[in-house]
């Protein structure tokens, strides 16, 4: 494994199909549920989906619906995740959090304004669950199944996961946080959402608890890698590279691992962390070779 860091390598995310797919279904969203919303509000909120994302949530979603013998088409369900995605990164990006660009083009608030940006943020959330809803039924899941996948979407978003980790973030900036600590705001502000793509792909392929928790495993081992490679590429990638701001973490004085540990330190826990959901999926049966391959993407990855 080549890991983040390394100024040789230029791992790109594959995957050409599902992200077409997921592409599709993000136009297909804003077809679908723009129709009442305010034109310039409507408009930013398709500019911060239709950016260039690596769409990992959405194919996450995917492969681990596929790896449970799930055989429809998950990609709507999957968009849905990535509109919950696509908010964070809108706020993320607001002058009273992390005041960046992002995907290598004007944050949406620099185009449309805070206002603006502040309510289509806040819009999409209601739209992902409405969609989230949607998708399951249309993939012919009971209404009970719908449900559990709407209220885990939500939740792995809320107070509890996401946005409550983006405010222990804030809270944390200029603040000496302990490892335990800062791995706390980590698993809530990013890894949550990516747990909840896996567990929602195995739920959509009514996977029985003990794969259900076995994705968990996977994926809140994995959600924490990406942002300790996140924090490390914030010092070891260029702009360019990033489509953000390099060096942005030090800029905001952010807790980060490189700051605890040193980059050589944050890669090593990352990795670890990798080899350690791979094993939880390996000893369930459920390490397919894109689960696999998705989880070394992310420490192997340059933007
Ligand atoms: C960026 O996520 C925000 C973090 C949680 C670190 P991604 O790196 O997945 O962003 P896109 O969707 O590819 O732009
Ligand atoms: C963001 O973490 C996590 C989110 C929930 C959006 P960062 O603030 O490190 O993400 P980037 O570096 O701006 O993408
Ligand atoms: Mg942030
Ligand atoms: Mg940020
Ligand atoms: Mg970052």
């Amino acid at each position: 494994m080549t890991p983040v860091g390394s100024s040789t390598e230029t791992s790109a995310l594959s995957f050409g199909t599902e992200r077409a797919a997921v592409q599709q279904a993000l136009d297909a969203f804003c077809a679908r549920w723009l129709g009442d919303v305010a034109p310039l509000t409507a408009e930013a909120i398709r500019y911060s989906l239709l950016g260039e994302g690596k769409r990992l949530r959405a194919i996450l979603l995917i492969e681990a619906y596929r790896a449970c013998g799930g055989t429809g088409d998950a990609s709507d369900l999957a968009a849905s995740v990535e509109v919950v995605h696509a908010y964070s990164l809108v706020h993320d990006d607001l002058p009273c959090m992390d005041d960046d660009v992002r995907r290598g083009r004007p944050t949406v608030h620099r185009v449309y304004g805070v206002p603006v940006a502040t309510a289509a943020g806040l819009a999409m959330v209601p739209m992902a669950a409405r969609s989230a809803w949607h998708a399951a039924k249309a993939m012919g899941l009971a209404d009970s199944i719908a449900g559990d996948i709407v209220r885990d979407l939500m939740d792995s978003s809320g107070a509890g996961g996401m946005i409550g980790g983006q405010l222990l973030d804030l809270e944390a900036e200029g603040v000496h946080l302990t490892l335990e600590a800062l791995e706390r705001v980590h698993r809530l502000k990013t890894g949550a959402l990516i747990m909840a793509s896996v567990t929602l792909g195995a739920r959509a392929a009514l996977a029985p608890a003990s794969r259900r928790l076995a994705l968990a495993q996977y994926g809140a081992a994995i959600g924490l890698a990406f942002q300790i490679a996140d924090d490390v590429l914030d010092i070891t990638a260029t702009t360019d590279q990033l489509g953000k701001t390099a060096g942005r973490d030090i800029a905001l004085h952010k807790s980060t691992y490189p700051a605890l540990l040193g980059v050589d330190g944050a890669i090593e826990r990352a990795v670890a962390l990798v080899e350690e959901g791979c094993r939880a999926l390996a000893d369930e049966g459920l390490l397919t070779p894109t689960l696999d391959q998705l989880a070394r993407y992310i420490v192997e990855r340059r933007s």
